[in-house]
């Protein structure tokens, strides 16, 4: 399969536009109090790729359902998401000050309030789950189990269990396989609860189920890999958070292990295992094969 980049980008912008329409009725507008309404708004709208829930949507529509009635559960996600940034960037974790190219949450609205919008987020993503779940065209039962798997997921053996394993591992010497443990966990995790979200809740089988694991998991190594790459030599301006975050912070991250020659490599030998792990799809799964180069090659 060839890369066509600017057929690709086109379509990425085309679904993160419509995640972007649903998510604006996903969050309440003029309620009360006001400042917590304000700094959950701030922290979710403007600048995100939204990866996370166009993959719920793609496992959707894997399953053959159309990916309107997962977009619930698709926004849900994205909430999370962007509540894990907002304590991400605190002073007590990595403490940055520029995110998605604006001042982060905590500048903005003082650290207090910035904690208690992260807590307003997560709390919020349950609610829609559980509102998707009631959705016409939506089994309970299988929204029950996907709303299990994200809280397993973002948990403490899961996302916190990794951003845990970041601020213990500081300035540490690890080895390979922690290292991987750690990113599967911080980001990893999520990136594989979003897209099994969606294709348990179309009733995608199991068989396929595993696969669309194995892809999100590698994905999820190749993303933060590349993560770790545009904090060393990105720029400022499109990654639109700080360079040299994780050496200001002593963070282990695949460029100080292994130097920036070996983590594209690395990168790229995850990305090898995504595509092998779709090898069961055929052309329906192109997206996702897509959506892996195109990691390898960002910027942002
Ligand atoms: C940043 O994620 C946090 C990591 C897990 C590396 P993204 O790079 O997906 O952030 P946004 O949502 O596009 O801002
Ligand atoms: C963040 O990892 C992971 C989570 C928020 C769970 P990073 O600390 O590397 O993310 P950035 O670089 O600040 O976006
Ligand atoms: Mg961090
Ligand atoms: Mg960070
Ligand atoms: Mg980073």
């Amino acid at each position: 399969m060839q890369f066509d980049r600017i057929s690709f980008l086109k379509q990425l912008k085309a679904r993160k536009e419509r995640i972007e329409q649903h998510l604006l009725g996903c969050l309440p507008v003029d309620a009360y109090p006001p400042v917590i309404h304000q700094a959950m708004h701030y922290a979710v709208s403007n600048g995100g790729k939204r990866l996370r829930p166009i993959m719920t949507a793609e496992g959707a529509v894997l399953a053959g359902m159309p990916d309107q009635l997962v977009m619930t559960t698709a926004c849900a996600i994205e909430m999370i998401h962007c509540y894990s940034l907002v304590h991400d960037d605190l002073p007590a974790m990595d403490d940055d000050d520029l995110r998605r190219g604006k001042p982060t949450c905590h500048i903005v609205f003082g650290e207090a309030n910035a904690i208690l919008t992260g807590d307003a987020l997560l709390t919020r993503a349950f609610e829609l789950m559980a509102a998707n779940a009631a959705e016409p065209g939506i089994d309970p039962g299988n929204a029950v189990r996907a709303i299990r798997e994200v809280a397993a997921a973002i948990g403490s053996s899961g996302m916190i269990g990794g951003q845990v394993l970041d601020l213990q591992w500081v300035g540490q010497q690890i080895e390979l396989k922690d290292l991987q443990c750690l990113h599967l966990l911080k980001t990893g995790a999520l990136f594989q609860a979003a897209l099994r979200a969606g294709a348990i809740l179309a009733g995608m089988d199991e068989e396929r189920l595993k696969a669309l694991d194995d892809y999100a998991r590698h994905f999820g190594l190749a993303f933060q890999i590349t993560d770790d790459i545009l904090d060393v030599n990105g720029n400022e301006e499109l990654i639109g958070k700080p360079v040299g975050s994780d050496q200001k912070n002593q963070k282990t991250t695949y460029v100080s292990l292994f130097g920036l020659e070996a983590a594209h490599d690395l990168a790229r030998q995850s990305a090898e295992q995504c595509l092998q792990a779709l090898a069961g799809f055929g052309r329906e799964a192109d997206f996702l094969r897509n959506l892996v180069c195109f990691i390898l090659q960002r910027d942002n």
